[in-house]
């Protein structure tokens, strides 16, 4: 792309064109004339930011806008890895104006003795970490909890104010104000004042992250400088009740504890910026997520029908659609990212909401998948030491909302219309959402229960993969050996299924017993209409399987999750060797069958007691022929593993399933052959229950966040991040799916998970947060 010279002209190119040219940029001059029209406040911005930089995404990553006198960064791992060092990308100019203003704005300002301070959303270190540790215990999720009575009154009190009227502009009638009344609560703010506050809080995002006309930045100093003194003196009534609950109140007596780092005009900053970070971002979210879930019709039909899958949706809204949209940053030293050089006082606008759609992250960004599983890595809280602190307050609320809506209002639809932004880089929201619905089909006409029922408590925090299931239809079950039923389980509707890989397995919910189990997938991936399983009916059984054997027919609906896989089958392996016994062919079978359509030498050792009890023989010996060995041991053919293992060989992976016992026989026949060579699928854990008399407390530091907290000998490491409120992802938590890893940068580890290989464990920058612990008490340091 050729340069702009016009736009590098109109402004100076700022770019130290020799460094780039060491570093190969791709255009030369970054000021592609693609970056030269790049223009955050036009509509084509405001309407969908991931959209209108697409190209950059694609094409150049790290712009220079001359425009906005910003660098541009857009794609995930940049944005991340700026998040993650907030000494060279300093957070100091988050909260400036992005639009500088004339001097008679700036007098106004002055007039009304505005100071706003630093606050925790743009505060450099050291003084950053002090007060956020000091501040952060009342957004823990077990303090949040206190809060939900009151979300849930409230949206069901604003609810019923218009669901007689069958039309209602959702952001003025409700989203504007519950979340704002949560803020004020949770602040500990007194209720009164709540229009002026509102009124007031949108002026201050203009004033920071719009552009106001000339002739409108006069009215919007006025309201800043209004909503200041205004902070002041709720702030100094507050002080008259110390004790009271609510956010400020704990500043306060936390003033008292430590003054030289929670001070006074800090407080009154954080008063100011806390209302307008904890009610405005939230109700744009709020209003993002309705408006795209109504645009997506079956998708909200989905949630209506089982809530269950509101949490992760919610992390998909935020995903897909959050309030904030960009942040800013400013580089303290000269560095580079993305390979372009970047001068030190160079300032960066990292567009998350771009980050949250880029491909090399989210497969498949643009679709709104509420059951994608790695929906809560967005960026719309930020990441690291200065990620949004009132998150889990958001993620509650948002929660409480789509469960009041989708209970009472299934048949809302969005109303004809045009959506408009206030025009700023940073907050985004429509200023109304017009939805209707015909008031005679309100469920709660015919039931009161709708209104009435008990609700239970969401999840506070990053929802649990355990959350997200979908419903099939069974549509056949037959046996495939003695005690083995086959099940094929398609979409209810008929439609494609998820796409699927050999050693992936689902969950099983046995209908209301609150089991669910494992099974592989033992069919063929390009079979996009069904997954099919085998259930063994097994005597051991912890419950699940017999319940599978005795309630499962044709035409039945299960709920399942996944497929989800941690056992790959690694493709450039030169030679596969795969090892199944009994019921353990499932995922081996569909591993076969992809070595054999790529075509890679392999063998398939499949061990039972009895032929009968062998699932599929018949279909395997069709499609492996004498590729396939079977070990029967009643008919006195047994596997001598340590003869099949006798000659290590390079690039041969041996994979296996089967019983503990089988596979502990593997490892030991494996000690000689290059590290990693077996890979084996666990189904059941070894894991006891945490013993606290056994166990030892020991210290964890988060290199990222700038925290360092304890793990009780009670308590597992993934509780005690979550605990901390920071997102880590879980699924089996019992050590075998892999989902709660986390990098470890040093210390020793005492691995006890399924999921990690020998050397993996050996290298220890991996652990499992669910179950593994530091060794000795000793401390760990994570890249968290
Ligand atoms: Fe599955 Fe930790 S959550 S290994």
């Amino acid at each position: 792309v050729a340069p702009s010279p016009a736009a590098a002209a109109r402004r100076g190119c700022p770019i130290d064109h020799a460094a780039l040219s060491a570093h190969k940029a791709p255009t030369g001059c970054p000021v592609s004339h693609r970056a030269a029209d790049f223009d955050p406040f036009s509509d084509g911005y405001q309407q969908n930011p991931p959209d209108y930089v697409r190209w950059s995404r694609e094409q150049e990553p790290v712009f220079y806008s001359p425009q906005l006198g910003y660098w541009v960064v857009t794609r995930f791992d940049d944005i991340k890895a700026i998040f993650r060092d907030n000494i060279s990308f300093s957070p100091s100019i988050a909260l400036e104006k992005i639009t500088p203003t004339g001097p008679e704005a700036n007098a106004v300002l002055a007039q009304y003795g505005f100071a706003l301070n630093r606050t925790l959303v743009n505060e450099d270190e050291p003084a950053h970490m002090p007060r956020r540790r000091a501040l952060m215990d009342p957004f823990t999720p077990e303090h949040l909890a206190h809060h939900e009575p009151l979300v849930r009154r409230l949206a069901r009190e604003y609810v019923d104010r218009f669901i007689d009227d069958g039309r209602a502009d959702l952001v003025d009638q409700m989203l504007w104000e519950v979340p704002l009344t949560v803020a004020l609560h949770f602040l500990g703010v007194p209720e009164e004042d709540m229009d002026k506050l509102r009124e007031y809080s949108i002026a201050h995002t203009v004033n920071t992250w719009g552009r106001p006309k000339p002739e409108e930045q006069v009215a919007v100093a006025h309201a800043v400088g209004n909503f200041w003194q205004l902070a002041g003196k709720v702030l100094e009534k507050m002080r008259q009740n110390p004790e009271a609950d609510g956010w400020m109140q704990y500043g306060i007596r936390k003033q008292k504890e430590m003054p030289e780092v929670v001070t006074d005009s800090y407080l009154h900053s954080m008063m100011m910026a806390g209302i307008v970070a904890a009610h405005e971002t939230t109700a744009n979210a709020t209003a993002n997520a309705v408006k795209l879930l109504l645009q997506h019709p079956h998708v909200w039909r989905e949630i209506c029908e089982d809530p269950s899958l509101i949490p992760n949706a919610v992390e998909e809204c935020l995903r897909h659609n959050g309030s904030v949209a960009a942040w800013r940053r400013l580089a303290t030293v000269d560095c580079e990212v993305g390979g372009v050089p970047i001068l030190a006082g160079s300032k960066l606008l990292i567009v998350t909401s771009s980050a949250n759609h880029d491909e090399g992250h989210f497969a498949d960004a643009d679709l709104l998948d509420i059951r994608r599983d790695n929906a809560s890595d967005h960026l719309t809280f930020g990441y690291g030491s200065h990620q949004c602190m009132g998150k889990n307050l958001a993620r509650m609320e948002m929660q409480v909302f789509l469960e009041e809506f989708t209970r009472r209002l299934p048949h809302m639809k969005l109303a004809p219309q045009s959506f408009s932004y206030v025009p700023n880089t940073s907050f985004r929201g429509p200023e109304h959402l017009w939805v209707e619905w015909d008031p005679a089909q309100n469920p709660e006409r015919r039931d009161a229960a709708v209104r009435e029922g008990e609700r239970s408590p969401v999840r506070i925090g990053e929802p649990s993969g355990h959350a997200i299931s979908r419903p099939v239809r069974v549509e056949a079950a037959t046996p495939a050996a003695d005690g083995v039923l086959h099940l094929r389980l398609v979409a209810p509707d008929g439609t494609s299924l998820p796409r699927w890989a050999p050693g992936s397995h689902i969950d099983v919910e046995c209908g209301d017993s609150g089991l669910s189990r494992q099974y592989s997938l033992c069919g063929d991936p390009a079979d996009a209409r069904a997954f099919e399983i085998a259930v063994l009916d097994d005597p051991d059984s912890r419950g699940g399987s017999a319940w599978v054997h005795a309630n499962v027919k044709p035409g039945d609906r299960l709920r399942i999750r996944g497929p989800r896989n941690h056992f790959r089958l690694d493709e450039g392996a030169q030679r596969l060797v795969f090892v199944a016994g009994g019921i353990g062919i499932t995922p081996v079978m569909a591993m076969a069958r992809r070595a054999r359509e790529m075509g890679t030498p392999y063998e398939l050792h499949y061990c039972g007691r009895k032929r009968e009890g062998m699932a599929f023989i018949d279909a395997l010996q069709a499609l492996h022929g004498e590729h396939l060995k079977l070990h029967v041991s009643e008919e006195g053919s047994r596997l001598d593993l340590q003869t099949l293992l006798a000659t290590p060989q390079e690039g041969t992976q041996v994979y296996a399933c089967g019983p503990l016992r089988m596979l502990q026989a593997l490892e030991a026949a494996c000690v000689h052959w290059p590290e990693d060579t077996l890979r084996v699928e666990h189904f059941e854990s070894t894991l006891g229950t945490l013993d606290p008399s056994k166990e030892q407390a020991f210290e964890v530091e988060l290199k990222d966040s700038g925290l360092t907290l304890p793990v009780r000998a009670d308590q597992t490491l993934l509780a005690a991040l979550r605990a901390a409120n920071i997102d880590v992802q879980s699924d089996c938590e019992e050590g075998l799916c892999g989902s709660c890893e986390v990098r470890v940068l040093q210390g020793p580890v005492d691995h006890r998970d399924m999921v990690l290989t020998r050397s993996e464990r050996e290298a220890g920058q991996r652990m499992m947060s669910c179950c593994s612990r530091a060794c000795g008490g000793q401390k760990l340091v994570l890249a968290l």
